[in-house]
């Protein structure tokens, strides 16, 4: 575990690329195992949680070759159907295996994902879906066990989830017949997904939209193909540069992914540039507050991007609404933001954030992976020194932040401590969310 010291005060400018999807190549690696032959993945992000999938594929028999700019992924030799333990209980994504895995063998053999905090984090809607598809499921001793012929069905799912929608996307490609995914979740990332699939020679269709048809085939074969730009990183990226009055410009990115973004920071004050593959925005010394930002599913306001959104606005000019409406619980930056001398109130899901003419370095915990980088845009704004702890959160979901950072003239400098992790998460109370 470690802790990160930001000094507070640069301005930030400058150009960086993006980082490659965590969120697209988390299914998209579960998907390798519905191809018997071997899939070469570019612009996969190098973070803790894909190496945690690549190590419960690896226990599963696949063969896996890390590249410098490429990974190998050969799923010929798979043959164990038991998910282990311990990884895929670090792991919420592993919950996505099921359906492949399932699909692969006839069988699936998963502990529940983040063990005992299942009770936050529901996966009934996966294993609805799944069960339509025909699979019979027990839930025995906190593990889940799949057994079945998979065959195509009409899955009306009452909330467009992502990791519902991309499970039974996985399950349904090797089922006997037509798969329907009625209010399917419509982020980019599962269009991904679906032009990953699709390049392996399964019949996808509609994957991005709420309707999304697949065709059984028997089996998929391999390809090549380069995984989409991480919007949630491109917009942590433009909102540092809105936090410190700075100018930023994110390339290799699709700005048309964080347009909800865009039109607040816009709303805020800052000149907003879209080019072809890269953003860039200039920000004024202060922003404005933007009146009330609320979560919802794409193409609405990202719940990835409401902590660091949150951040930001806890010093604009005016004050600023924050409505959370997909996971309960995501406010736990508040607190650690009020120690930095933000204003913020939260009442159940809404947060008013009065605007702070300055905040300063204090002593915070990174609660979990967003909501950590938040305290790293507030730090970079902060007068003096924040140390947050539990910063390796943080890079679950980020490359280098910190010389990504240090290259746009901000300071991250890193603390290795001795306290194992479930020592200081004892002492801190952090629990981490499942995103
Ligand atoms: C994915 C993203 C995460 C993002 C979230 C919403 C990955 C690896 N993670 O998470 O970064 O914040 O989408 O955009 O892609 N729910 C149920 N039952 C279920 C499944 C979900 O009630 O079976 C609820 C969840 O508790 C939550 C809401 O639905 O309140 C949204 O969850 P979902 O869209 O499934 O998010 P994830 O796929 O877990």
């Amino acid at each position: 575990m470690s802790d990160w010291i930001i000094r507070g005060g640069a301005v930030l400018s400058g150009t960086v690329p993006v980082q490659g999807s965590k969120n697209a190549a988390l299914p998209i690696l579960a998907a390798t195992l519905l191809v018997e032959e071997p899939v070469t993945l570019t612009n996969c992000p190098a973070l803790r949680d894909v190496e945690n999938m690549l190590r419960i594929l690896e226990a599963l028999g696949v063969t896996v070759v890390r590249g410098a700019n490429a990974l190998i992924v050969d799923s010929r030799t798979a043959e164990n159907w038991v998910l282990p333990t311990a990884l895929s209980g670090e792991l919420r994504s592993s919950i996505f295996l099921l359906g492949s895995v399932l699909s692969r063998f006839g069988a699936a053999d998963a502990p529940y994902p983040g063990g005992c905090e299942i009770g936050n984090r529901p996966i009934d809607l996966h294993l609805k879906g799944l069960r339509r598809l025909n699979a019979q499921i027990r839930e025995q001793g906190g593990r889940i066990v799949c057994r079945g012929k998979l065959t195509g069905a009409v899955v009306d799912l009452e909330y467009p989830s992502v990791g519902a929608t991309e499970n039974v996307m996985l399950a349904a490609c090797r089922a006997k017949g037509r798969t329907t995914i009625r209010n399917a979740a419509c982020e980019p990332e599962i269009a991904d997904l679906g032009a990953f699939l699709n390049a392996c020679g399964f019949r996808v269709d509609g994957a991005g939209t709420p309707t999304v048809v697949i065709d059984g085939v028997e089996t998929g074969h391999g390809t090549a193909f380069r995984i989409m730009p991480d919007r949630i990183v491109t917009g942590t990226y433009l909102l540092a540069a809105a936090i410190t009055g700075g100018d930023v410009t994110v390339t290799d990115t699709r700005p048309e992914t964080v347009e909800p973004l865009l039109s607040k920071l816009t709303e805020s004050g800052c000149a907003v540039t879209r080019g072809r593959g890269s953003v860039r925005v200039r920000a004024p010394e202060r922003i404005r507050s933007v009146g009330f930002t609320e979560t919802r599913p794409y193409p609405g306001f990202p719940t990835d991007l409401q902590p660091l959104l949150f951040a930001v606005l806890s010093r604009a000019n005016g004050t600023s609404v924050i409505v959370e409406n997909v996971f309960e619980n995501r406010f736990r930056h508040a607190q650690e933001l009020n120690k930095m001398g933000a204003k913020n109130r939260i009442l159940d899901r809404t947060a008013i954030l009065t605007g702070a003419e300055r905040l300063h370095g204090a002593s915070v915990t990174a609660h979990d992976l967003r909501g950590g980088a938040a305290l790293v845009l507030a730090g970079l704004f902060a007068e003096g020194e924040t140390v947050i702890g539990h910063a390796e959160r943080i890079e679950r979901g980020y490359e280098r932040m910190d010389e990504v950072i240090g290259s746009l003239g901000g300071s991250i400098a890193r603390k290795e401590e001795n306290l194992d992790d479930e020592e200081k998460t004892r002492q801190t109370g952090a629990g981490e969310l499942p995103v």
